[in-house]
């Protein structure tokens, strides 16, 4: 049993072999109810926890059980962000070389389509997707779950669980997750916060120009079909996406999420998704050791989060000299991104990180008891802060759509249905 389990465990996941004092500890932790502030790593209190930490040694524990995520679907979003439940959107890497001079300004005035941020998509097309494949989600976790239900404790994007992984580390910016029971479901969505949106409205010309480059390498080295070669003077339009589905456990927490996937390997031998899957990213080419330990202490945090938690196995970065020419290309293997930066002082652990969200999902179950979509829990952290809530029925923050509600509240057995 217990070997079962180790070999489904996520393939870069330390094995630390400590499972069982990492449970003796979370049993230990549970002793005494006194203190309203959740406690990382307990598990049972007399009354509800009001604040959690973020202090990152609190989350210096063993590596957590990260089961491999398995691919359960996805769906396309076309270049006017319609709706597709299937695969149309998908592109395949094509290697540009080691030195390639992309020039990535290129078609930044004319041939730029750039997604309207101010529309608030929420978790609709996930709730799309889920909809159109009850039954096969149905099917998956039958043994655990009534037919009405999902079988999964959390649902939400991939982007919203990368915010949780680095906010130990987190110093800038901070979060607001509102979260609704639904079907013994939780749902998390994030919300905007105010200095966001108005980082969002306020951005310089030259921000807006770095951050079309990073789509703009995706062209460079994207072909959308796997016998055709990329279009670098096609249009860049930030309205298409592909997105992958996902299903992993975290510790106790059953998940499902989904996250943009910018690519996969065209070799028709490469292994089944997500494994075959490639990040691409951009970032400023590094001269010194100054910038190469800043590299690895933010960047390569925020780029091992993303990644690891789908289980995407690698990522191609394009380094770019200050004019947006990319001078150089570099693969980097999840699985070896905590080798690279071992040598910084005092630098991010994978394990603070898995920890960290796995107690702020704990937090949640323990929080969030009333099973009302109308109902929203809303999370708030700030920087050098600890997690607090607050709770709001029929507001602004209300998520879950009429659509989603209706449909799956409709008493019929997803198996038994049209
Ligand atoms: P880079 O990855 O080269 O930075 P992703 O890498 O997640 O696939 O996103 C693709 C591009 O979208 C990024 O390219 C960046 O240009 C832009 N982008 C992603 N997240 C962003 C954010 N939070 N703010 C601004 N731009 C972002
Ligand atoms: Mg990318």
């Amino acid at each position: 049993m217990e070997h079962r389990r180790d070999k489904a465990r996520h393939p870069d996941a330390p094995r630390s072999g400590k499972g069982a004092s990492y449970q003796h500890k979370r049993d230990r932790d549970a002793e005494g109810c006194a203190s309203k502030r959740f406690r990382p790593g307990g598990q049972t209190f007399c009354s509800v926890p009001q604040s959690l930490s973020t202090r990152r040694q609190l989350y210096e524990r063993d590596f957590p059980v990260y089961k491999q995520p398995v691919e359960v679907g996805c769906f396309s979003l076309d270049s006017e962000r319609n709706f597709f439940s299937d695969s149309r959107q998908l592109r395949y890497y094509s290697d540009p070389g080691k030195s390639p001079k992309l020039n990535l300004r290129d078609g930044h005035h004319d041939r730029f389509i750039k997604r309207d941020e101010s529309v608030k998509e929420r978790l609709d097309h996930l709730l799309r997707w889920i909809l159109e494949n009850r039954v096969k989600l149905h099917s998956r976790n039958a043994a655990t779950s009534p037919p009405c239900t999902l079988g999964v404790d959390f649902v939400t994007w991939r982007g919203h669980l990368t915010k949780l992984l680095t906010t130990p580390y987190e110093t800038q910016e901070g979060w607001l997750l509102a979260v609704s029971r639904f079907g013994g479901t939780l749902y998390i969505s994030e919300m905007e916060t105010e200095a966001a949106r108005v980082n969002r409205e306020n951005r310089t010309e030259r921000h807006e120009e770095m951050m079309y480059w990073g789509y703009k390498f995706e062209q460079y080295v994207c072909a959308d079909d796997v016998h055709s070669v990329p279009d670098g003077c096609g249009v860049v339009n930030t309205n298409e996406a592909f997105c992958t589905v996902v299903q992993t456990r975290l510790a106790d927490h059953k998940l499902l999420f989904s996250g943009e996937v910018d690519c996969r390997d065209k070799d028709p031998k490469s292994p089944p998704a997500p494994a075959c899957y490639v990040e691409l990213k951009t970032s400023a080419e590094i001269c010194t050791p100054k910038q190469r330990s800043n590299f690895h202490r933010y960047k390569l945090l925020k780029w091992w989060a993303q990644s690891f938690l789908p289980g995407v196995p690698r990522i191609v970065a394009g380094f770019r000299d200050h004019d947006g020419v990319v001078v150089s290309v570099e693969t980097f293997h999840i699985s070896k991104i905590s080798q690279l930066i071992k040598n910084e002082y005092n630098c991010w652990k994978p394990t603070v990180c898995m920890n960290f969200c796995s107690d702020f999902l704990s937090f949640v179950k323990s929080v969030v008891k009333e099973d009302d979509p109308r109902l929203v829990y809303l999370f708030a952290w700030e920087p050098h802060r600890d997690v607090t809530f607050s709770v709001h029925k029929d507001s602004e923050y209300t998520f879950l759509p009429d659509w989603y509600i209706k449909e799956m509240a409709s008493q019929r057995n997803p198996e038994t249905r049209q």
